[in-house]
């Protein structure tokens, strides 16, 4: 067996935005069950004996966490790389500095359009002058930079101005990330599944700009896999090489793995992460290829994408040991095709939407798509229970 290479922190559920996208579980864990400082400290001890070399902060919204420099200092001085990914409300630029001075390597702010009532209409609140703001700041610290642009149905058809933006931006990295439909994006796929000619045309825009920008800004660009011919290897293979921490302390081998019944995940509070790793039933259920049924156990490409994304088999046919839906070889492929052709049905509208102002598009929402519901108020560093326990 390997050791886990990343752990994704999910040191909050608390988020000021309400993306119609947004991957958390559509039940957020709530405040007072928060992992404490020094819960989160002694993780990333244990992560590094394990052999973890990652540890990436998320959510919601880490800068929720008023002792988020702490963690970060914390995973540091365990040896880790540290990863914020964050919508950058709550974080000026004292803070900035604090976190950077704290041992932050990289920081990651995900963009929802480049355009202003577009971006904030998707989000659910107005975040995107914050996030402008944020970059510069950034720009000015030596830590690298990743800018994630979310794309869809509603801004894929200004692709390339999307891009043009980011550029503006200079980070070092950019991740052109397709939905993944999981938690509130399945709830909204039909407002955000393109249609085949919208990502035809994508891929063009992709391939040009990277021709373009090669040297300065290195693009990654997944094609999504309702749209591929074989599904993603889902977080790299089930139990391979990350575990997740959600804010309750509970290990996940991946973000949606809460909706599989039948499984009981452990916590941090009552295991080591190495008992978790090794011996735990849940992450032993999809490890390897013993549970695999045909046609996974016998292709050449088991060993690429590990049978596919066990959450999304569940999603779409209740049966988590199915193969992958968006495999063509699947027998449930059928469940994509038919999403696929609704996408189809109707012609995208999505240059005269992403094109209108905020009050008008706001008029369109109720009858688009439903924004994540926020179980706490977001404060940025908002006091949780945190310190020693
Ligand atoms: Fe992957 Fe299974 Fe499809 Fe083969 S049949 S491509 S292993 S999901
Ligand atoms: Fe759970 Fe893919 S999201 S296995």
């Amino acid at each position: 067996m390997t050791n886990p290479l990343a752990l994704i922190a999910e040191i909050t559920h608390r988020c000021p935005l309400h993306c119609v996208y947004c991957s958390n579980p559509l039940e957020l864990a709530a405040v007072r069950d928060e992992l404490s400082t020094s819960e989160w400290i002694d993780i990333f001890q244990q992560g590094s004996k394990l052999g973890i070399l990652h540890a990436h902060f998320t959510g919601g919204e880490p800068l929720a966490r008023p002792d988020l420099t702490e963690l970060i200092a914390g995973a540091r001085a365990a040896g880790l790389y540290t990863n914020l990914i964050t919508s950058g409300i709550g974080l000026a630029e004292p803070r900035l500095k604090q976190v950077v001075d704290a041992g932050l390597d990289h920081i990651q702010i995900s963009f929802q359009d480049s355009r202003e009532d577009a971006a904030n209409w998707i989000a659910g609140a107005k975040s995107h002058a914050y996030k402008i703001e944020l970059s510069r700041l950034i720009r000015r610290h030596k830590i690298a930079f990743t800018v994630n642009l979310v794309v869809h149905r509603q801004n894929i058809d200004h692709l390339d101005e999307m891009i043009s933006f980011i550029e503006q931006l200079a980070p070092e990295r950019m991740e052109i990330a397709h939905t993944q439909y999981y938690g509130w994006a399945l709830k909204n796929r039909s407002a955000l599944l393109p249609t085949r000619a919208q990502l035809d045309k994508a891929v063009e825009v992709v391939a040009a700009a990277e021709k373009r920008l090669a040297g300065r800004i290195r693009i990654d660009s997944v094609v999504p896999d309702y749209y591929a011919r074989f599904p993603k290897a889902c977080m790299g293979g089930w139990g391979r090489r990350l575990m997740l921490i959600n804010p309750a302390g509970k290990v996940l081998p991946c973000h949606a793995a809460e909706v599989i019944p039948g499984l009981t995940f452990e916590n941090v509070r009552d295991c080591s992460l190495e008992y978790i790793w090794q011996e735990s039933s849940s992450f032993q259920r999809f490890r390897g290829e013993e549970w695999m049924p045909e046609p996974c156990r016998s292709c050449d490409q088991r060993s690429q994408d590990f049978g596919g994304c066990r959450c999304q088999a569940l999603l779409l046919t209740g049966n988590a040991a199915a193969t992958d839906p968006a495999c063509s070889l699947a027998p449930a492929h059928h469940i994509v095709e038919a999403a696929v052709a609704d996408a189809n049905s109707d012609p995208a509208i999505s240059e005269s939407v992403s094109a209108a102002s905020f009050v008008q598009l706001q008029q369109l929402t109720q009858s688009l798509w439903s924004y994540r519901k926020n179980r706490n108020k977001f404060e940025p560093g908002s006091t949780a229970k945190t310190g020693t326990q």
